[in-house]
């Protein structure tokens, strides 16, 4: 698997382009392969087994607190260069990335991610993803990595979408999620398993004054 490519003018990165533009969501089902799918999924693993996966916070700086009453989710930061499965992740986000540059002028420059582990019972409340003091947040895109997942299972991200539509996306492995992070709350209903993702942001230039 090292070394897969995906070159910005790819038809499904194309389409999720369009998504965007037209509706500022998308969903495709099969976007990570199965074989990464289970690499990204087993490092997961490892990385919780290891108590590297922390509490989630709500929040930025200063202002951010651990409220399990909004969310219950257990995260790691992702950095390049930690294994082959995590930069095969990176280097598709990163042709995304492009991808929404070219096709939107978005501007955007970097890429934030996680690792999520939602516990039994876990959830994280209506929300929406940009922050109130910080709006280099533009678009947010969502990976799940969860190998066999049956509606009875819950877990479902709710998106609210316009005209009082909701739509629910089954966290199944290998689809992705894409959406407008200022402008589509949605939230993760609770699920009877372990649920786990890979969720990230891609941030356009800051205006802070330092
Ligand atoms: C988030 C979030 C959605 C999901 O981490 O901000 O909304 O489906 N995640 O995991
Ligand atoms: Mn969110």
């Amino acid at each position: 698997m090292r070394g897969m490519q995906i070159s910005s003018d790819h038809p499904l990165l194309l389409s999720i382009v369009d998504d965007l533009a037209e509706r500022g969501w998308s969903q495709q089902d099969l976007f990570l392969p199965p074989a990464l799918v289970a690499a990204l999924a087993a490092e997961c693993r490892q990385r919780a087994a290891q108590g590297e996966l922390a509490p989630a916070a709500v929040g930025r700086g200063p202002a951010q607190e651990i409220r399990e009453g909004i969310r219950g989710d257990r995260i790691q930061w992702l950095e390049s260069g930690e294994s082959s499965a995590c930069d095969q992740y990176l280097a598709l986000m990163d042709a995304l990335r492009e991808a929404l540059n070219r096709g939107l002028f978005l501007g955007l420059e970097d890429f934030e991610c996680h690792f999520a582990l939602y516990p039994p019972g876990a959830f994280y409340r209506k929300h929406v993803d940009r922050f109130r003091d910080d709006d280099r947040r533009m678009v947010s895109a969502v990976v799940y990595l969860n190998e066999a997942w049956a509606p009875e299972h819950g877990g479902q991200l709710r998106m609210y979408l316009e005209q009082d539509r909701e739509h629910d996306v089954a966290p199944t492995g290998g689809c992705l999620v894409v959406f407008l992070s200022g402008e589509v709350p949605h939230e993760v209903m609770p699920a009877m398993h372990d649920r786990l993702s890979l969720t990230g942001w891609f941030r356009r230039r800051g205006n802070e004054p330092f």
